[in-house]
Order: structure tokens, then C-alpha cells, then sequence
């Protein structure tokens, strides 16, 4: 058996108590049907190097990792989410395959794709900020690369054109503000799935 495939047994072993983990402490994590679009899409492009922006306790990072055999780069600002996502990587066994990124997305998501070429790109952090992060990383994708966001219909409100709520008002212009730019045929081709919370592939043309 591969290494690599030797990683993905520990990882499928370790998973469900990891995710009830993630539940006992609120910390976000994917869900189960898009981790399923993901690790498609991710496959898909037969990608070598990913960027993920939000990784949280590093739960997709694995799966990525795991199932692509590509370098992950991930970015999180906080740093007890990162340390566990430290431990969980190097218990898994793939920790040499993904550099972890302490910080704000704003600025680290900028210099890494300044430095970096990607093939695939997670965004998955501040749901106010997908529209920059891709403006930030377009450049970078490579033609025929995808980006993979997750939350794009932020609890149901960003279908149609109705007036948010207040409080949700600048992540739900900003994210329609995402969307209108995924739908750019020159650029993307675009599926939009109506999963859980709504999730977008969008390959690079
Ligand atoms: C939904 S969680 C990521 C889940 C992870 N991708 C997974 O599925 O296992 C989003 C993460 O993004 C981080 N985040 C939010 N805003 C950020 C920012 N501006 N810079 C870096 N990380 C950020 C949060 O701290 C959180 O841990």
C-alpha cells in the first residue's frame, strides 16, 4: 500500500470523531455532501498545488491532501484552530505535504499568489471577502484551474435579489458581488450546486 494511501486509511479512521469534535467546540468545518463536490472537483483537475483559504482545524486541508497527493497551502488567523490542525495533520501522517499559513487571508492570500502558481483554489474563510480572494488569486490560477467556494447562498439569503436583513447585509451584497463575477462566461465556466448552504466550481477558462 502507498504512503499515501496509508494516510487516507488513518484519515477515514479518524474522521468522525474529529468531525464530532469540531461540533462539541462550534468550529466550522465542512459539510459531508460538499466534501464530497470538493474532493470531486479537486480530482477532477488533477491539481499539484492548492491553495485553502480558511483552514480552520485543518479537517479539509487533510482531505485534500490525501486525495490529491497535491502541496496544500492553508491560511487561518487563528492560531488554537492551526495548532490542532498541526496535531491532527502529523496523526494522519501528511504533514510534510501542507504549509500552514498564520495570519489574515487579506494579506497572506495576496503574497502567495504573488509567489505561487495554483491549480486549484478553496475559499472558505470570510464569506464578506470571496470577491476579493478571487480577485487575489485569479491571476495566479492556472488555465483549465478551479476555484471551489463553499456558503454561497449564506443561509438561503443570497438567492434572488431581495433586501437583506441588516445585519447581514455587506456579506450578502459582497457574496452576490462574488457570484455575479462567476457567472463571467469569458472567464469561468461555472456550476452552482444547490447543496447544503449552496457551493460554486467555477474552472478557469
Ligand atoms: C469555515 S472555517 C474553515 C473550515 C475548513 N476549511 C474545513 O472545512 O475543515 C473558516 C475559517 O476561516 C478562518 N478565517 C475567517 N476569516 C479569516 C481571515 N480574514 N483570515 C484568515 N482566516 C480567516 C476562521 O477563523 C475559520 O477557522
Amino acid at each position: 500500500m502507498s504512503d499515501l494511501a496509508m494516510c487516507a486509511e488513518r484519515l477515514d479512521a479518524l474522521s468522525p470523531s474529529y468531525e464530532a469534535e469540531a461540533r462539541e467546540k462550534f468550529i466550522p468545518i465542512i459539510r459531508p455532501e460538499s466534501l464530497k463536490l470538493l474532493l470531486d472537483a479537486a480530482k477532477k483537475t488533477r491539481c499539484r498545488r492548492i491553495l485553502e483559504i480558511g483552514t480552520a482545524i485543518g479537517f479539509s486541508t487533510a482531505w485534500l491532501a490525501v486525495t490529491t497527493g497535491a502541496v496544500v497551502d492553508t491560511v487561518e488567523k487563528d492560531e488554537t484552530r492551526r495548532e490542532r490542525a498541526l496535531e491532527f495533520w502529523k496523526s494522519v501522517g501528511i504533514g510534510d505535504r501542507i504549509n500552514s499559513y498564520l495570519g489574515d487571508a487579506d494579506e497572506l492570500v495576496p503574497a502567495l499568489a504573488a509567489k505561487n502558481r495554483y491549480d486549484f483554489v478553496f475559499i472558505d474563510a470570510a464569506k464578506s471577502r470571496y470577491s476579493d480572494y478571487l480577485d487575489a488569486v485569479y491571476p495566479s490560477l492556472e488555465k483549465g484551474g478551479a476555484v471551489f467556494a463553499d456558503n454561497v447562498y449564506y443561509l438561503g439569503l443570497v438567492k434572488g435579489d431581495a433586501y437583506p436583513p441588516h445585519k447581514h447585509r455587506t456579506i450578502v451584497t459582497n457574496m452576490r458581488a462574488f457570484l455575479k463575477k462567476i457567472s463571467d462566461k469569458e472567464k469561468f465556466e461555472t456550476i452552482l450546486y444547490d447543496t447544503e448552504d449552496g457551493t460554486a466550481v467555477c474552472v478557469k477558462l
